[in-house]
């Protein structure tokens, strides 16, 4: 399929996408986000890439989703349609996703953002839950994951009153994992991007998956899937090779086995 609201690229082990849609601040339209997910299902599928890393530009990230397509929707239309399906999928990619924010980081860019597994912001990023001044709230799961990062007193105060925070706070309040500057932030988000795709990517996808069952379960019960998880890493060829290398002090080498 070509893109035309998305770039996508493979650096080495790295799928890159970068949202493009400049005249509109990479505001997130039906046919963004349909782009996105035939993308990451793409690099999902392929046995090269390990990571994945989502970028904008210089001035926005995603300045959220399409008000001007969403203006025009109804209830009823909207509820027997797929309006948000796209967005659930996106949640579901199972290999890592980095996110990398410059700019405008708002709504539904925030809200994509939250669905990828390490946000890198560069010292420009702005990020803002503003659907409130529209007359609306978050609705790809920005009112749930928000406050499993930052807390309820924080997470109340952006979605009820829609103000920005800088990078800095957004740091502060563990939205973001680095702050680096402008002209670092790809280098940046790619290094560790290539870092996550050199180990073991069946490894790497298991961490992932057990990290964000935290989000959803007890601690008893995510305690015991990790233990069962953790365990079965030890049917693989890959956790033979880390620890024999280790052993060996040479580098492994991992055949996501
Ligand atoms: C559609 C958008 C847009 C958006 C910007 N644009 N954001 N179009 N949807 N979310 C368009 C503008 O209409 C304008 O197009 C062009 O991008 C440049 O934007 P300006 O406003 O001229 O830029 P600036 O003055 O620098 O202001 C930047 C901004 C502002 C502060 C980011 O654009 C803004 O407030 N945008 C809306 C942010 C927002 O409310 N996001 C939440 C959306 S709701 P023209 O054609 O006029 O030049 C949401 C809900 C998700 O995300 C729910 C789940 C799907």
């Amino acid at each position: 399929m070509a893109f035309q609201n998305i770039i996508v690229e493979i650096r080495g082990q790295v799928g890159l996408v970068t949202l493009n849609r400049p005249q509109a601040l990479n505001a997130l339209n039906e046919a963004l986000i349909a782009e996105l997910n035939e993308a990451l299902s793409d690099f999902e599928s392929n046995p090269g890439i390990g990571c994945t890393v989502i970028t904008g530009a210089e001035k926005a990230f995603a300045a959220g989703a399409d008000v001007k397509e969403m203006a025009q929707k109804g209830y009823v239309e909207s509820y027997l349609g797929k309006f948000l399906d796209g967005w659930t999928r996106i949640a579901e990619t199972r290999k890592p996703v980095i996110a990398a924010v410059s700019g405008f980081c708002l709504g539904g860019g925030l809200e994509l953002a939250m669905m990828c597994d390490i946000v890198i912001a560069s010292e420009t990023a702005r990020f803002a839950l503003p659907e409130i001044t529209l007359g609306i709230m978050p609705g790809a799961g920005g009112t749930q994951r928000l406050p499993r990062f930052i807390g309820k007193a924080k997470a109340m105060d952006l979605i009820l009153t829609g103000r920005m925070m800088d990078a800095a706070e957004a740091e502060r309040c563990g939205l973001v994992a680095r702050v680096v500057r402008p002209e670092n932030l790809l280098d940046e988000a790619m290094a560790a991007a290539a870092k996550v795709a050199s180990f073991s990517t069946p490894i790497v996808m298991m961490a992932k998956e057990t990290v964000n069952r935290a989000q959803e379960m007890s601690l008893a019960e995510g305690a015991r899937f990790e233990r069962r998880l953790f365990l079965s890493m030890f049917a693989t060829e890959d956790q033979k090779e880390g620890m024999q290398a280790f052993v060996a002090k040479r580098k492994p080498d991992f055949r996501n086995r």
